[in-house]
């Protein structure tokens, strides 16, 4: 099948990351080497021209990476997209799965990773240099590159929710935790120089909540502690979860989007269709026709259920990012649209793992 490509409006600078990037990246959560529909939709989002795919370490245990890895390599062998246009995002700092049996073996054996924080028994988080090192080689082993574009330091608050509960004084704990950031950003430096990254940041659930928070990471002191290579952020933003773009991330209230654009990084934004309110999930995309099979709802059910969705995000954001938008636009594609038209925000992340989420998604930009 013919796949549309993008068109020059989908594509916006990342900072001082690359010129030119599509603004929904391929978000590599749940996504897996083992899945056809999960190679055919990355497939298909590159060549349509997505040239940010985001993934992790610790994404199906080191499988999305290897996903990753293999459609990029053909995407490019093929001639569909070049190396040079594409983005490719990976994280570090989940202790997790085969990783977690690793950071026990070498407990064992008396050479541990240093500076674990043991969170939950079945999820460890680490930032320690060496741990970093070891992952970044594991992460390069598994997408068989050389380089990877962007290395983020993956929900490092962990150390902050850790000492709070364990009743560790906020200061305290806060002094602890930027140490333990420059020791890591130093090291991320040094692996810039030597060209196994291309440039770093941190990815952050708690770069959204207030600054008087015990768990919150302020941008103004990351920035405080990290080198020039230091260039892209990533937090959680969805229609209902707009903590992102509220002026309560600094003492002097800005935002952590206005701080983020004051110091010209690049801004990633995760979880745009998944939205968690008081009472639970609320996704912001219509239920694919088998889901609805499996459900036992018709079609008109889920129009029902889209309607409250489609004017609460005109009253939240405007109908101006919709202005463009054909009348049929779907409730995925109008969502994406609202959100990238706030300013500061440059790419949204989209879970698209199949090919009819990908040309969904896709269509936000006809
Ligand atoms: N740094 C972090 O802590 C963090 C946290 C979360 C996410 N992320 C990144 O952000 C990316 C996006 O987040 P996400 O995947 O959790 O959430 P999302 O993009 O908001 O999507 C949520 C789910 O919606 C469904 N979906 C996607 N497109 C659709 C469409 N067009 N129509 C109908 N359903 C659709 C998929 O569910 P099903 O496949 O189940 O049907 C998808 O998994 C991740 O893949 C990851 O790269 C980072």
């Amino acid at each position: 099948m013919t796949v549309r490509r993008l068109a020059a409006s989908a594509y916006a600078p990342l900072g001082r990351v690359h010129p030119r990037v599509s603004r929904v990246g391929f978000g590599g959560y749940r996504v897996d080497d083992r899945s056809d529909v999960h190679r055919e939709a990355l497939r298909e989002a590159l060549v349509a021209g997505v040239s940010l795919v985001d993934t992790s370490t610790n994404y199906a245990d080191g499988h999305s990476e290897i996903l990753v890895g293999e459609v990029v390599r053909d995407v490019v062998a093929r001639g569909a997209a070049r190396r040079e246009d594409l983005v490719l995002v990976t994280k570090a700092g989940y202790v997790q799965g085969s990783n977690q049996r690793e950071a026990q073996r070498r407990a064992r054996a008396g050479t541990p990773w240093s500076e674990m924080t043991t969170y939950a028994p079945d999820c460890w988080h680490c930032i320690s240099p060496d741990f970093l090192r070891d992952q970044l080689t594991a992460s390069l082993g598994r997408l068989a590159m050389p380089k990877v574009d962007v290395f983020l330091l993956h929900n490092p608050e962990y150390f902050l929710t850790d000492a709070a509960h364990r009743g560790v004084p906020r200061d305290d704990a806060r002094e602890a935790f930027y140490d333990r950031l420059a020791r890591a950003f130093r090291h991320l430096e040094a692996e810039t120089a030597a060209g196994r990254i291309g440039a770093y940041g941190v990815s952050s659930n708690t770069f959204v909540v207030p600054h008087d928070k015990d768990d919150a990471v302020s941008l103004e002191r990351v920035l405080a502690s990290a080198g020039p290579g230091f260039a892209v952020v990533q937090l959680p933003f969805n229609p209902l979860e707009i903590g992102a773009k509220e002026a309560v991330h600094t003492a002097d209230g800005r935002s952590v989007l206005d701080v983020a654009k004051s110091a010209g990084l690049g801004v990633l934004v995760n979880r745009p269709l998944n939205a968690f309110s008081g009472r639970g999930l609320v996704r912001f995309a219509a239920l694919q026709p088998d889901v609805l099979r499996e459900l036992g709802h018709a079609a008109e059910w889920d129009a029902e259920r889209m309607k409250p969705l489609m004017s609460y995000l005109d009253a939240e954001f405007g109908s101006a990012p919709n202005a463009g938008a054909t009348h049929d636009a779907t409730l995925a594609q109008r969502t994406l649209r609202a959100l990238l038209a706030t300013p500061g925000v440059d790419v949204a992340l989209v879970g698209m793992r199949r090919p009819a989420y990908v040309r969904d998604v896709l269509g936000a930009f006809a």
